[in-house]
């Protein structure tokens, strides 16, 4: 299972991709704006200079016709942009003639398992279902990664990704991994405490104390 980043925070970037772990960054209008004055455009183009990898850039029409025209301003930016349109019907629309265009898309707030079908029935390149949101609902989220997982499988004409979106701790990217994703998108946080362990710690201590203890 591949790792993205789920952030538009260039610092975070550029951190975890030192780290060697990141195949792509997903971003959303929320993590866009949470980074003040910042311009869309200039940030995914950035982006893209740090991370060789799949770039998630949202669209934000209600309407297929603005989904696409957003999807094809936003693919001419860099070739590894992805357009991520919302799980409607206007977004299937969206995603079968971009698709015709040959611009890949990541069909976003997915959270139910018909959804993904017919998003990949579409052409969806990436299915975003969001676990920590629908554990939030008090449904168990890993649930849908694994009904996705089993229906895509069953079907030779499907190659949609399944990405689990929504990470909100580090066993939701096991669990994720177990169930088949391909991808898991996690925020920076999170990524840093699947790493802490303190048996981990302890060890380390450990080792030092006895190597500075020795004769
Ligand atoms: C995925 O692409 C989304 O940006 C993200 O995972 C949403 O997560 P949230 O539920 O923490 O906002």
């Amino acid at each position: 299972m591949q790792i993205y980043l789920d952030t538009a925070n260039l610092d975070e970037i550029r951190e975890a991709a030192s780290w060697g772990i990141l195949s792509g960054v997903t971003t959303n209008p929320t993590l866009i704006a949470r980074e003040k004055g910042a311009d869309f455009k200039t940030t995914i183009a950035e982006i893209a200079n740090l991370v060789d990898g799949p770039i998630s850039a949202e669209t934000l029409s209600l309407d297929a016709d603005g989904m696409i025209q957003e999807g094809i301003e936003y693919a001419a930016w860099h070739p590894n942009v992805i357009i991520k349109i919302p799980s409607t019907l206007e977004g299937l629309r969206a995603v079968s003639e971009l698709a015709r265009h040959n611009i890949r898309t990541n069909v976003t707030l997915c959270f139910n398992a018909a959804q993904a079908l017919l998003a990949a029935r579409a052409g969806a390149f990436i299915i975003s279902p969001f676990i920590g949101r629908v554990d939030d609902s008090g449904v168990e989220g890993m649930q849908l990664i694994r009904e996705i997982v089993s229906i895509y499988r069953q079907d030779s004409e499907i190659s949609t990704k399944v990405l689990s979106a929504s990470i909100r701790h580090p066993r939701h990217i096991i669990d994720s991994a177990i169930a088949g994703a391909d991808i898991a998108t996690c925020p920076f946080n999170v990524l840093k405490l699947a790493m802490r362990h303190p048996l981990t710690d302890r060890g380390i201590e450990q080792f030092l104390a006895d190597w500075n203890s020795r004769n």
